[in-house]
This record gives structure tokens, C-alpha cells and sequence, in this order.
């Protein structure tokens, strides 16, 4: 005969399989059903999976400042620069993440890892941009642009934004090394001026095309003089490492070709200046920036890489948005 301490003991041993088997059922439920809705899953719960193009003065700051600040949001998948030291380097510098390294671009987008990124960081020259912008593109990875002087070239931008249009993908492009954005888009309709003026030190403008161009070294000016007035086109042809604030302006305000840029070269200043002025129906804006130089890149203004990565914790980040 069973006792009623035995019964008891078999009763509650039953109600605890029956528990385990219900638990392992609604584990292996919610397994499944995540593994097919991965999308889901990841738009949900996982993190912004990103690679960064170029591992310079902006890429290198940036990856820097995700690691350490940015760990809950996002993880940095992949670095690519051609000069494959300047990634090693950058990756010896990370501690929490560990991107893989690529140096050249069709190894990068072949890679098994290139598949999971979501958001690629662009933070190298123009002619990054012009080679692999299309091609991000139509993989549907959404791409944050700092070369916008690439955009100047009408056709080009054409073809951006088909694709863009065509896959459904994210441009994002950071104010830069510039102010006031938000208020040129709000009135970009109703402007009849539109000028910047950008004053450097004849070092950071020393590598451009315009001093090779007109035969000018660093030593031809001895105190501040205009050296360039011309269509934001112009401008980013002639100086494309120094200007792709004018392109920012065109593309945001009244066109790149109607945006007037004057460039001043002053031995005397140790900063980046850029001076907007915008006059309209709306009243006049002016916005004057004094920018420190970078202090790996005197061309790259420290606002610049300070805007990368407000706009990159704006992507990864859900809340309350200021601004236009
Ligand atoms: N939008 C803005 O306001 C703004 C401001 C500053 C700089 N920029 C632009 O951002 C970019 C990065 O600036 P930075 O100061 O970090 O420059 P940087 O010269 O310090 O670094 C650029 C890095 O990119 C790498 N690189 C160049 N071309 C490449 C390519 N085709 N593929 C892969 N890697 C490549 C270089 O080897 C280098 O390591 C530049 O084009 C610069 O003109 C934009």
C-alpha cells in the first residue's frame, strides 16, 4: 500500500516535471520564433551593428568613443582603411570591441561579417565615397557620409539618390564642421543670398589642388589674403579636403551651384573659421564658427568629429529629438 507522505512526495515530483517540460517548451517557442523573425529580433533587442570606413583623424575618434561610451547601443563589426596600419593601429586602441580589419574594399564587402552591418561609417576622402557609395547602397546598408564634397558632382549625386529611392536606404549626413542646418533647410525656400566664407591657415590648404593648380606654396602668403571666390562646385574641386561644408550647404539650402564660397588663407590663425551668411523673405542668418583643428588633422575641425558622433548616437537612440 502507498502511503499519503509518499503519494505527496509523487504529486509534487510530477508538478515540477510538468513544470520543467512547460519551460523548455516556451524556451525552444520563443528560439525558434526569434531565429525566423532575426530582423525583428535585432530591430528589438540587439545592438547597431557598424563598420567604419577610414581610420583617421574622424574614424579614429569616433570608434574610440563608441567603445568606450557607446557599448550599449552599438558594436563595431569591421574597420576598413587602405592604409591597413592606420586600422591596426586604431583596433590596438579598442578595448571592449574587436573589428575585424579589412584594407581593401571588395574583401570587405565579401566577408562573411559585411552581411550582419546595418550602418557604415564613412570617414575617408571623395574618392571613397565616389567608389563605394553606390555599391553600400545596393547592399541596403544604410551609410553616414563626412566626404559630402563628393556630392557636388551633379551626376553622381543623380545616381545616390535613384539608388537610395530604389533599395530604401538611409543617407545620413552630419552637420560637420559647420552650424545652423536645421534653420538653412526651414528657409531654404525663400533665400535669395547665400555665402561662405572659410578662413585657414595656408598649412591645412597647402595639399589642395588650387595651391598645386596656381603653382602656390605655404611660404606665397605672408598675410591674409582672398584667394578663392567661386560656386560651392568650384570650391570643393579646388580644396576637397578643406570644403565639404560648402557642398553641405548647397545640397541643404539653394543648390550647389547657386552657393557662393570664398576662401581666405591667414598665416596668423591657428583655428578654422567658417562664416555663413543667408539673407531671405524669412530675415538675415549669420553663423560664424571658430573651429579647433583637429589634433591628428589640421584640415578636420574638432566640431567635425564632435557632429559625427552626435549624429551616430541620434541614429542608435530612440527619445526625444531637438532640432529641425
Ligand atoms: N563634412 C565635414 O564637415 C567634414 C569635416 C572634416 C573632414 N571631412 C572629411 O571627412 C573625411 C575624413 O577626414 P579625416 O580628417 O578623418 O581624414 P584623415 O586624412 O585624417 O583620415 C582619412 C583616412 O581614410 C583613409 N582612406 C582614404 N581614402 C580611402 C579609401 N578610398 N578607402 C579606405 N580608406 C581610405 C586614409 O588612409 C586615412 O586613414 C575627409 O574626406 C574629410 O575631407 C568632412
Amino acid at each position: 500500500m502507498t502511503s499519503i507522505t509518499e503519494l505527496k512526495f509523487c504529486k509534487h515530483k510530477a508538478t515540477k516535471l510538468i513544470y520543467f517540460f512547460l519551460i523548455q517548451t516556451i524556451k525552444n517557442y520563443l528560439g525558434n520564433y526569434f531565429n525566423s523573425k532575426n530582423k525583428i529580433f535585432n530591430y528589438l533587442f540587439m545592438k547597431k551593428k557598424i563598420s567604419i570606413i577610414g581610420c583617421g583623424a574622424i574614424g579614429s575618434e569616433l570608434a574610440q568613443h563608441v567603445d568606450s561610451n557607446m557599448g550599449e547601443n552599438i558594436t563595431l563589426l569591421s574597420l576598413l582603411d587602405i592604409r591597413l596600419e592606420n586600422a591596426q593601429i586604431l583596433k590596438s586602441k579598442l578595448i571592449h570591441n574587436s573589428p575585424l580589419i579589412f584594407e581593401n574594399f571588395d574583401e570587405f564587402i565579401k566577408s562573411e561579417s559585411f552581411k550582419d552591418v546595418e550602418l557604415v561609417v564613412e570617414a575617408a576622402s571623395q574618392n571613397a565615397i565616389t567608389s563605394y557609395l553606390n555599391q553600400l547602397i545596393l547592399f541596403k546598408k544604410d551609410v553616414l557620409v563626412m566626404s559630402v564634397g563628393a556630392f557636388a558632382n551633379s551626376d553622381f549625386f543623380s545616381e545616390v539618390k535613384r539608388n537610395v529611392e530604389r533599395t530604401n536606404t538611409n543617407i545620413y549626413v552630419p552637420s560637420g564642421a559647420i552650424a545652423g542646418i536645421d534653420a538653412l533647410k526651414s528657409v531654404k525656400n525663400s533665400i535669395s543670398y547665400l555665402t561662405l566664407t572659410t578662413t585657414k591657415n595656408p598649412n591645412s590648404l597647402k595639399d589642395s589642388p588650387f595651391f598645386k593648380n596656381n603653382n602656390l606654396t605655404v611660404d606665397s602668403f605672408k598675410k591674409r589674403t582672398l584667394i578663392f571666390e567661386g560656386s560651392a562646385i568650384e570650391a570643393v574641386q579646388n580644396f576637397p579636403t578643406n570644403v565639404n561644408v560648402a557642398a553641405l550647404l548647397g545640397l541643404a539650402g539653394i543648390g550647389v551651384e547657386k552657393t557662393k564660397v570664398n576662401v581666405i588663407a591667414d598665416p596668423s590663425i591657428r583655428i578654422n573659421k567658417h562664416e555663413i551668411k543667408v539673407i531671405g523673405k524669412f530675415g538675415e542668418l549669420i553663423v560664424r564658427v571658430k573651429n579647433i583643428p583637429s589634433p591628428t588633422n589640421p584640415k578636420t575641425s574638432y566640431l567635425a568629429v564632435l557632429s559625427v558622433i552626435e549624429c551616430l548616437r541620434s541614429i542608435t537612440t530612440k527619445g526625444i529629438k531637438y532640432g529641425t
